[in-house]
């Protein structure tokens, strides 16, 4: 079975978690395009939805969803996410579509995260097997790639990349994220970075692994 149906069996596992007469949080990424798809299925039941990238404001629209800003709620039931890795502590790395900053904003907002992924993307030690996402204001991208260095990692500019908050991203390989709760911490010390793509703080709730056996979930 190939990725995306993993990823589509994952996605639409979720759609037990929406409630009737909600907003739902929605992430971005190739797996949670899945779900929005999906979710078009109950239009007439929910009250719409958060976004957390332009583009999946773009594909809520196209199914018929409405889509408030964050400004316009003060929580919300659920927020759905993939991520690019998880542990089975459900700490994650999230960023690959450099959406990670409004992903922290609307999954912040939420009382339960849950993470869709397919199952290549479980590892024991973040940092593994894909490079951490940091979104950094652009005139500080020198200093901050000094301090990700001095921290032991080894960042690359993503080029030609700017984020939905005018922004740069360095993907920072090497790192191996023993510690991801004071990694999360110290990294958002750092002066110039927005946010970095280590979800540990406030990690998923729920876990849902599309599998070709169907969908495991991990509560
Ligand atoms: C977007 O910035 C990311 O955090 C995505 O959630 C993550 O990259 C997972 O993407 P896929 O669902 O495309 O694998």
């Amino acid at each position: 079975m190939d990725q995306l149906e993993m990823k589509k069996i994952a996605a639409r596992a979720a759609l037990k978690y929406v409630k009737p007469d909600t907003i739902v949080g929605v992430g971005s990424g190739s797996t949670v395009n899945c779900f929005i798809e999906a979710l078009g299925e109950m239009r007439e039941e929910i009250k719409g939805a958060v976004a957390a990238s332009k583009k999946s404001e773009e594909l809520l629209k196209a199914q018929g969803i409405e889509v408030f800003s964050a400004n316009d709620v003060s929580s919300l039931d659920i927020y759905v996410d993939g991520a690019d890795e998880i542990t089975p502590h459900k700490a994650m790395i999230k960023g690959g579509g450099a959406a990670l900053t409004r992903e922290k904003i609307v999954a912040s907002l939420a009382k339960t995260f849950i993470c869709i992924v397919d199952s290549s993307k479980q590892v024991d030690v973040l940092g593994s097997t894909f490079p951490l996402p940091v979104e950094v204001i652009p005139m500080a991208r020198s200093q901050v790639a000094r301090k990700l260095v001095s921290l032991g990692g080894s960042p690359e500019y993503r080029e030609g990349v700017t984020t939905d908050n005018g922004n740069v991203i360095l993907d920072v390989h090497n790192f191996k994220i023993l510690n991801p709760v004071e990694m999360e911490k110290e990294l958002n010390n750092v002066a110039g970075v927005v946010t970095n793509g280590i979800f540990a703080l406030n990690p998923a709730n729920i876990v849902i692994i599309g599998t070709p056996d169907g969908a495991k979930v991990i509560e």
